[in-house]
C-alpha cells in the first residue's frame, strides 16, 4: 500500500532528535527553527518529558472519559496557574482543529445562534467548522459550505459592529498573531473593541491560541498582551511538545451539561503527563521570559541584513519578510546549511518557530547562513 499523497515533502528523514536539533538516518544534524510547525516547545526529547511520559506509560496509558482521571484535574490547575485564568474550565481533546470544532460548537450551544465571524487570512484547521472559518477556498470542500461564515478584515470595528448588531452570530474567532496567514496582527484598539462588541451583542469571542499559546509569544497566551477576556481559548501544538493533545478553556459564564462535548482520546493519561511535563519545564526553565529575550536578539541580528524588509510576530513566533519569493532560499537553508524554517501563505516570508530553548548561537547560525545565501544570489 502507498500513502495518500497530500504532503509535498522535503528530502529529509529525521530519525532522532535532541534539544533544538534533529538528525537524519545518516547522522546529519539539522537545526530545527520550525519546531515541527510550532509544536516543539520545551525541546526535542527533553529528559523530564521522557521521564514523565515513560513513568505514566508504566502505570496506565489510557482509559476513557467514563472514569475519574486526576491527571486532568492536575493539568487544569497547572494551566490555571500559568495563565492566571483560575476560574476558567478545561475541556481536553487531541488536536488543534478539534479544539476549534469544540469552541465553535460550544459558542453555538451557549448562544443558540449559528453564524460565525472570522478574519481574512485566518487559518483554524481542516475539519468541518474549522476549515469553514479558514480563509482558503482551496481547502474547503463543497460539504464545508454548510457553515455560515462571514470573513471581515482586521481593524474595521465599524463593519464588525454592523454584523454583530444583527445578533445572528454565535462567535467571533481570531488569532492574535496569524500563523499560517503570515504573522499579521490586529491593532490593539481593534482587539479591545472586538472584545467589548462581543460582550455588547452576546457573541462569544474565541481566541485561537493553537499556535501562539503555551508561552511561545512571551505571555502564556498571545491575547494576554491585550486587556481582554475571551469566552473560549483554544490550545494544542506546544501544549504536548509533540504528544497529540489539545483543549479549550471556557469562561465560567458558559455552563456545562452532560454529553454536550465528548471524545474518546481527549485527556488520556499519557497526553496529560506530556502536557504536565511541558508546564513544569516552562516554569523551571523560565521559557516564556526567554522567548522575549530571544526575540530582542533576533530583531537585533535581522537589522544587520538590509534584504530583510520586515521582522513580523512576537516572542518566538517570528517571520522575516523579503521582497522576493523565499521558496528557493528556504530550500538552500535546509540542503546547504541544515536549517529547518517554515513557510506561510505569504510567499515572501520565512517563519521561525523554534523550540523555546533556542539560544543566541542558533540564531547566529541562521543569520550567517542567510548572509551567505543572499550574497550568492
Ligand atoms: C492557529 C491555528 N489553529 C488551528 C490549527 C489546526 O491545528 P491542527 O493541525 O492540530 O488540527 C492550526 C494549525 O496549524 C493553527 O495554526
Amino acid at each position: 500500500m502507498k500513502l495518500f499523497d497530500v504532503y509535498p515533502l522535503y528530502e529529509v528523514t529525521p530519525v532522532k532528535a535532541n534539544g533544538v536539533f534533529v538528525y537524519d538516518e545518516k547522522g546529519k544534524k539539522y537545526l530545527d527553527l520550525y519546531g515541527g510547525h510550532a509544536v516543539i516547545s520545551v525541546g526535542h526529547s527533553h529528559p523530564h518529558f521522557i521521564r514523565k511520559i515513560s513513568r505514566q506509560l508504566r502505570r496506565i496509558a489510557f482509559y476513557s472519559n467514563a472514569v475519574q482521571n486526576p491527571l486532568q484535574e492536575q493539568l487544569a490547575s497547572s494551566i490555571g496557574e500559568h495563565s492566571c485564568l483560575h476560574d476558567f474550565k478545561l475541556f481536553l481533546c487531541s488536536t488543534g482543529a478539534e479544539a476549534i470544532e469544540n469552541a465553535l460548537k460550544l459558542s453555538s450551544f451557549h448562544t443558540g445562534r449559528k453564524k460565525v465571524i472570522a478574519f481574512k487570512g485566518a487559518f483554524h484547521g481542516r475539519t468541518s467548522a474549522a476549515v469553514a472559518v479558514t480563509d482558503n477556498s482551496t481547502i474547503n470542500a463543497p460539504l464545508n459550505s454548510q457553515h455560515d461564515v462571514t470573513f471581515l478584515p482586521f481593524n474595521d470595528a465599524e463593519a464588525l459592529e454592523k454584523e454583530l448588531a444583527t445578533k445572528a452570530y454565535c462567535a467571533v474567532i481570531f488569532e492574535s498573531i496569524q500563523g499560517v496567514g503570515g504573522l499579521d496582527q490586529p491593532n490593539d484598539s481593534f482587539v479591545i473593541a472586538m472584545d467589548s462588541l462581543c460582550k455588547k451583542y452576546g457573541t462569544a469571542l474565541i481566541a485561537d491560541e493553537v499556535q501562539s499559546g503555551f508561552g511561545r509569544t512571551g505571555t502564556f497566551f498571545a491575547f494576554q498582551k491585550y486587556p481582554i477576556t475571551p469566552h473560549i481559548i483554544t490550545m494544542a501544538k506546544g501544549m504536548g511538545n509533540g504528544f497529540p493533545i489539545g483543549g479549550i478553556l471556557i469562561h465560567p459564564e458558559i455552563k456545562a451539561k452532560f454529553g454536550m462535548l465528548g471524545t474518546t482520546f481527549g485527556g488520556n493519561h499519557l497526553a496529560c503527563a506530556a502536557s504536565l511535563a511541558v508546564l513544569d519545564l516552562l516554569k523551571k526553565e523560565n521559557l516564556q521570559e526567554k522567548a522575549k529575550e530571544m526575540e530582542a536578539y533576533f530583531r537585533e541580528k535581522a537589522a544587520e541584513i538590509p534584504e530583510i524588509k520586515k521582522v513580523k510576530g512576537r516572542g518566538l513566533m517570528l517571520g522575516l519578510e523579503f521582497d522576493f519569493n523565499v521558496g528557493g532560499l528556504r530550500k538552500s537553508l535546509i540542503y546547504d546549511h541544515q536549517i529547518f524554517t517554515g513557510g506561510s501563505s505569504n510567499k515572501k516570508l520565512i517563519r521561525i518557530l523554534p523550540p523555546l530553548i533556542v539560544k543566541q548561537i542558533h540564531f547566529d547560525h541562521l543569520f550567517q547562513a542567510l548572509k551567505t545565501e543572499l550574497k550568492r544570489n
